[in-house]
């Protein structure tokens, strides 16, 4: 039986932010169609997604892959909107940034084909990522960063950074999904989530959680890298995507970020309440007097969202799901 709201496809459908989304969407009264790998190689179990109590008769699953864009259709027929969430997330930089690329680029824009094949969708809600709005020349120089910014990608390309073809790719791909949009009438709505963080639903810690946390997960070369994050409850981003889809009024990009946060002020925190993961707060990395990047949300606050979680539910969420599925 089709939910009341309609039928909406989420694409990428076993991963950290999908699950979550897909989980908050069926709750909402939306019925799902989710997309997965079908690939054995990449085949991820998505068992935790079926077996949610609001899943029976209300989500169904498909294969299909970003490196093969008609595989979308099947999907997307039939469905009122599409949550295009799935990336080829590569933070450790070990596949060819201009693969990425084209992976990326390809399966967005046989997506977006799909929907407009099926005349039935009304809206799309990309996620990008704030790696498209942060990644500007002159940073030092700027104490805020709002929907004007677009990373440059010659300044990217320039640059050794942890993460950097991820950051090229959702820029590329951000852009060319506005630019599909604007083409051939289809509205396109595009999110850039700051680092997500809190529970999960899956078995496994959630990919962006080094780059959220450096100090619990992060690579060494990581926890010496990033001086400050921003972040973003799991719960608000997928809040945030159903706002957007079901807000007339929503059009272009959306921030969406709560927290700005020295990496300082995070260790501080948790060598205090979770002494047993022996967080340092000495490290010469770790800055304690800087004012971190304002990433300003005000557009997507304007439009009437208002966010639901602070820091401490954010890392709590994160460390304590961790701990109880025995990750940490
Ligand atoms: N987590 C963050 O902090 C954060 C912040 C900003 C933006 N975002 C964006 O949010 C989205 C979800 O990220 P996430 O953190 O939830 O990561 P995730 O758990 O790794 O989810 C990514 C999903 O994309 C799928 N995927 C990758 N390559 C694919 C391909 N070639 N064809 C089809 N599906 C493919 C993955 O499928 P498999 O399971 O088969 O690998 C996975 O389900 C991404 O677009 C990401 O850029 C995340």
């Amino acid at each position: 039986m089709e939910g009341a709201k309609g039928t909406v496809c989420v694409t990428g459908g076993a991963g950290y932010l999908a699950s979550w989304l897909i989980m908050r969407l069926l709750q909402r009264g939306y019925s799902v169609h989710g997309t997965f790998r079908s690939d054995q190689k990449f085949k991820e179990d998505i068992s935790h997604v079926v077996s949610l109590p609001e899943a029976s008769g209300k989500l169904k699953f498909f294969e299909a892959d970003l490196g093969n864009p008609e595989s979308f259709d099947a999907a997307i027929n039939g469905c009122v909107g599409v949550f295009h969430v799935a990336h080829p997330i590569d933070l450790e930089d070990k596949i060819d940034i201009d693969k990425i690329i084209k992976i990326s680029m390809d399966g967005t824009l046989g997506i977006l084909k799909s929907c407009l094949k099926s005349k039935t969708v009304k809206r799309v809600i990309h996620t990008s990522s704030i790696a498209a709005a942060l990644m500007i020349n002159n940073r030092n120089d700027v104490q805020e960063i709002d929907e004007s910014s677009w990373s440059e990608v010659d300044f990217m390309r320039s640059v050794k950074a942890p993460g950097i073809s991820y950051c090229i790719s959702k820029t590329i791909t951000e852009r060319a999904a506005l630019e599909f949009g604007e083409k051939h009438g289809l509205d396109v709505v595009t999110l850039l989530p700051s680092s997500i963080l809190g529970p999960f639903i899956g078995s496994n810690i959630p990919v962006g959680f080094p780059f959220a946390l450096p100090v619990v997960f992060g690579t060494e070369e990581l926890r010496n890298f990033l001086k400050e994050s921003s972040l973003v409850h799991i719960d608000d981003i997928a809040s945030t995507q159903i706002f957007l889809f079901e807000s007339p009024n929503a059009k272009g990009r959306y921030i969406c970020s709560a927290k700005d946060v020295l990496v300082h002020e995070t260790a501080k925190y948790l060598s205090i309440k979770y002494p047993e993961l022996q967080i340092s707060t000495q490290s010469p990395s770790l800055m304690q007097d800087a004012k971190p990047l304002h990433l300003s949300s005000k557009k997507l606050l304007d439009l009437g969202f208002t966010f639901k979680y602070g820091l401490e539910e954010m890392i709590d969420g994160a460390i304590q799901c961790s701990k109880e599925k025995g990750l940490l």
